[in-house]
């Protein structure tokens, strides 16, 4: 019997040609449209291997349904959107895609401060709307990204590659880890300070964590009136991970200057999101890793964790709790 497996959303044919040889699969066939939790519902039902993205909430119930599965591919190397004990419990393997998408989501997250920082995306709009008349003294002026200090809060793969690109800029870094990473601290000269430190001293600071309930809401209220008047912050990690309410007023009253966000609590976020209507708020739609040879990469690596897995190997990505 050929395993079954079902993808979620349409992956380019070049990478599921290898995959067609030994299995049957079903595809949802829309690139922009995430398939309707109806569909999905069906569809596991007689799966061996499930192919899913950020967009499908893969909860107790949807696995409750999934008789016969044994493996759930993340294309992403956040997996939150999977209930991981629920498919542990069952016998199900869980894999994500870390590794392949460092750079280019290291890359996005400095982008981001930059433009941030610069107000980049405010001096777009104010040329393009005809609102450019003169150059002058403090027109769109915005924060020194060099010299400054960094803020890390989760030092991974993607907080390391951050920090190296900050070091080109000359900015002193400091971070905050679950465990101390000695290692880094020497490669990179960067400082481990406790959480409250590293927000009253950094002029950036940067979420590179993953969402888990030890990590939801970790940036709130408190931890916002404790940044500088004059500090930034930035999120492409998971949008759970910092309250927007209290981020909404923290910006609106001018308690930290700016933030850069590619992620939110809810996506896509609702354009009539209070945050999106602040000046000092740039935003992005969930870009990070958003580069052509990348978004293949991790198309690719979860095809094979999940090949691997329905041929009895382990796979090379398998979440462990
Ligand atoms: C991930 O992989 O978790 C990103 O959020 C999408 O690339």
């Amino acid at each position: 019997m050929r395993p079954k497996i079902y993808i979620t959303r349409k992956l380019p044919e070049q990478i599921i040609e290898g995959l067609r040889r030994d299995h049957d699969i079903r595809m949802w066939e829309e690139e922009e449209i995430p398939v309707p939790r109806e569909v999905l519902e069906e569809e596991v039902k007689e799966v061996d291997g499930l192919l899913c993205l950020l967009t499908e909430q893969i909860d107790k119930a949807l696995i409750d349904r999934a008789v016969k599965l044994k493996i759930i591919a993340n294309m992403a190397v956040g997996h939150n959107n999977i209930d991981a004990h629920s498919a542990t419990e069952r016998g199900i393997m869980v894999t994500n895609t870390p590794g392949v998408l460092t750079e280019t989501t290291a890359d996005l997250t400095f982008g981001l401060l930059l433009a941030t920082a610069r107000r980049m995306m405010e001096a777009a709009d104010y040329l393009r709307s005809g609102k450019w008349e003169t150059w002058s003294p403090l027109q769109l002026t915005g924060q020194d990204v060099h010299g400054a200090t960094l803020g890390i809060i989760g030092l991974g793969r993607i907080g390391e590659a951050l920090a190296k690109r900050a070091k080109g800029f000359d900015m002193n870094l400091v971070y905050f880890n679950r465990s101390r990473k000695y290692e880094q601290e020497k490669k990179l000269g960067m400082k481990y300070l406790p959480l409250e430190k590293l927000l009253q001293v950094s002029d950036f600071v940067c979420v590179m964590l993953p969402l888990t309930k030890d990590t939801a809401y970790m940036i709130g209220k408190e931890q916002l009136k404790l940044m500088k008047g004059t500090s930034v912050l930035i999120n492409t990690a998971r949008g759970g991970i910092i309250d927007e309410k209290a981020l909404y007023h923290a910006l609106k009253n001018r308690e930290i200057w700016a933030a850069g966000l590619d992620v939110f609590e809810d996506e896509p976020v609702p354009v009539e999101h209070p945050l999106l209507t602040l000046p000092n708020l740039v935003t992005l739609p969930h870009i990070g890793s958003a580069s052509i040879a990348t978004r293949l990469k991790m198309a690719a690596l979860a095809v094979q964790n999940l090949a691997d897995g329905l041929a009895g190997d382990t796979p090379r990505n398998l979440v462990l709790l």
